[in-house]
């Protein structure tokens, strides 16, 4: 069932139902692309040009926040929010324990410690129940992750930051256009921080990131931050860095932030039709979501819990469905953080889920013939 790319190097491989397959959108909308990408070019603006201010624009409109401000990376926005509100050493923060490792970077390379906490295993998102038990009088912010595609209730958190004295981080970086009652994730908190990875909902073609803010001085503060601490050349306000979102990136995201809702349809109808064609499956369980939230959750990725989760990812990929793990180490388990102790056993249910879980194919563009392909291989691994 896979087949060898055609003029390609012999021995490539092409799946027949790939993870994501971001040439296929390329494709569609090259033109455009490459139109945006030559003018860059063309107009030699490649730092902090104009398509870097009209996409930061763009995305405060779309957001509803005042101010965007655009950085190299995911990593780098929540690491630069989380510095510019003035997280440092001896501070603790919380964060789930099943996330991408980057939320606990951000934290860990500002001399703070990454503070994990347990996951709801219906929506798979920091559980307050456990984040409250982990606090100490050292805890200073909360950095909720919006994980694949799903907004956190926010006013629970707004309301258990506020009660405990706590910063509010938002990672956003799996869930541009997400919505909690009607309000879009990343502008509930202090800051909002997303990636443009090229595989996210809105990607660009290399690495990206921004802040939201309401605040205006922290948007200030990072203004100058991103740019070796200057605003202007040769005033340098602070010991800022080089972390910029360039103009072609910039360039890229201009022409796609307006399919970004379509996009995101897209993605849920994907994942209703996983789900109605999988429930009652015996040994797979579906992620819980309300099937007619279209505006709200965003659908990153498509998550389902499974018995021998390795064996039907061994069987899916022999069939050539690409699928994925989110995340196969839970944050406390890293080798990288095992200076802090933490616990094996101390996550009951992100270290369960972390065995469990896998992500199927997921994209805007993916046919109904590989959906149907997925769901056929599942349930026959399942021998329903
Ligand atoms: C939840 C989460 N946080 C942070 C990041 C880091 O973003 P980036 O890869 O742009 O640095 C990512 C994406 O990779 C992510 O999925």
């Amino acid at each position: 069932m896979v087949r060898r790319g055609k003029r390609q190097n012999p021995v490539t491989i092409v799946a027949v139902v790939p993870f994501v397959d971001l040439k296929k959108q390329y494709i569609l909308h090259r033109k455009v692309l490459d139109g945006a990408i030559q003018a860059v070019c063309e107009s030699t603006e490649f730092i902090l040009g104009p398509e870097v201010s009209r996409f930061e624009q763009g995305f405060a409109a779309y957001l509803g926040v005042p101010e965007t401000v655009g950085v190299a990376s995911g990593t780098d926005a929540l690491r630069l929010a989380a510095g510019a509100l003035g997280i440092g050493p001896g501070d603790e923060v919380l964060l789930p324990a099943n996330t991408f490792i980057a939320t606990a970077l951000a934290a860990y390379s500002l001399g703070a410690s990454p503070v994990p906490v347990d996951i709801d295993p219906a929506t798979y998102l920091m559980d307050l129940s456990d984040a409250k038990k982990r606090l100490t009088s050292k805890t200073r912010a909360i950095i909720p992750v919006h994980l694949y595609g799903r907004c956190h209730d926010m006013d629970a958190v707004m309301h258990f930051a506020k009660e405990h004295g706590l910063l509010v981080i938002e990672d956003a970086c799996q869930a541009h256009g997400a919505m909690w009652r009607g309000k879009r994730a990343g502008t509930f908190g202090d800051a909002g921080c997303f990636s443009f990875y090229p595989s996210k909902n809105l990607g660009g073609f290399g690495d990206g990131g921004l802040v939201a803010t309401a605040d205006p001085n922290l948007a200030h503060k990072l203004k100058a931050l991103r740019n070796y601490g200057a605003l202007k050349k040769n005033c340098h306000e602070s010991p800022g860095e080089n972390s910029r979102l360039d103009s072609i990136q910039a360039a890229v995201l201009n022409v796609k932030l307006p399919f970004l809702d379509e996009w995101n349809r897209a993605r849920f109808r994907v994942a209703r039709r996983y789900a109605e064609r999988l429930e009652g499956i015996g040994g797979v369980r579906m992620p819980v979501f309300d099937h007619n939230d279209e505006a709200g959750h965003v659908f990153h990725l498509f998550v389902i819990q499974c018995e021998k989760r390795d064996e039907l990812l061994a069987c899916l990929n022999g069939k050539g469905i690409q699928a994925g793990i989110h995340y196969p180490v839970p944050i406390h388990l890293h080798q990288a953080f095992a200076a802090f102790d933490f616990s094996r056993g101390a996550y009951p249910v992100a270290e369960k889920l972390s065995t469990e879980i896998l992500s199927l194919p997921i994209f805007p563009e993916i046919t109904d013939d590989q959906i149907e392909y997925v769901a056929a291989a599942v349930e026959e691994f399942y021998g329903n």
